[in-house]
């Protein structure tokens, strides 16, 4: 690799964690674990019916104990205990795989199953558990606590901090994201725009397959240690 590299940001979604056994959101079927996207994952859908976005979301955190992070998880996680530059783990997923393979310098842009959300004050609890609707925050004492998932229409997670990342890197990778989600989506114009070099892995060409310099297909369980064996080397 390009000893001009120093500094890293590293887009991660869906395709990343399908090896553990979590589904992706655009399946052929079109569905995610048998539901539209806009049955489960809308402010509307959290309003119109509460408890079904809550079971919804109770069963993917449920889940997460079923799965272990892959071969593509660790591979990043000892690109980032061993990146002497700066390094950034941008994920869109909701899931805690990144950190248990040892990741920290992650975010999660489009928040944590792992994590409540004060729907009044706003403040972020960690949770484990299921999340029955009505439960008080700790904070202002409303019954108005809600899974910590951003929801289409509403702003991901540190946006300023991923724009300022995203401007300063020498090279951009994106791993398994279909590419049909902004501002996600449009990292790698960003990062063409400074003159990075963009990578892309996954399984099939994306959306944006067409702005990446260079696209590597296959399983990222594969694709992602050979990268990081050649960025470390
Ligand atoms: P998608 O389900 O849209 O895309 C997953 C991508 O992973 C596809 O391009 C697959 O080809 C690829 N893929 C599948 N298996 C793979 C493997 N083993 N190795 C490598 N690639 C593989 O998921 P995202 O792009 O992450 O938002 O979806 C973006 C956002 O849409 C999600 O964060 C979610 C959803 O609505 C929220 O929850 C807010």
């Amino acid at each position: 690799m390009n000893p001009d590299i120093h500094n890293i940001v590293i887009l991660t979604g869906a395709g990343i964690s399908a090896e553990s056994g979590l589904a992706t959101f655009r399946g052929p079927d079109g569905l995610w674990e048998g539901h539209r996207v806009e049955d489960v994952c809308t402010p509307e859908a959290l309003a119109r019916d509460e408890a079904l976005v809550h079971r919804f979301y109770d069963e993917r955190r449920a889940k997460l104990a079923e799965v272990q992070p892959n071969a593509a998880h660790q591979a990043l996680a000892a690109l980032d205990a061993q990146w002497p530059g700066d390094l950034l783990i941008v994920t869109q997923n909701v899931d805690d795989l990144h950190e248990r393979a040892g990741a920290t310098r992650l975010i999660h842009m489009h928040g944590e199953l792992k994590s409540a959300l004060c729907a009044a004050c706003g403040k972020a609890v960690p949770w484990a558990a299921a999340l029955p609707p009505g439960t008080p925050c700790d904070g202002c004492r409303k019954p108005a606590l809600r899974p910590d998932i951003v929801f289409f229409g509403e702003m991901p997670y540190e946006m300023d901090r991923i724009d300022a990342a995203v401007r300063d890197a020498d090279l951009f990778v994106s791993i398994g994201t279909s590419g049909a989600v902004y501002p996600a989506a449009g990292f790698v114009q960003t990062a063409r725009h400074v003159g990075a070099r963009t990578l892309e892995l996954n399984l099939d060409p994306s959306a944006g397959s067409i702005y990446f310099h260079e696209t590597r297909l296959g399983p990222a369980s594969a694709l992602v240690p050979d990268l990081v064996r050649e960025l470390l080397a």
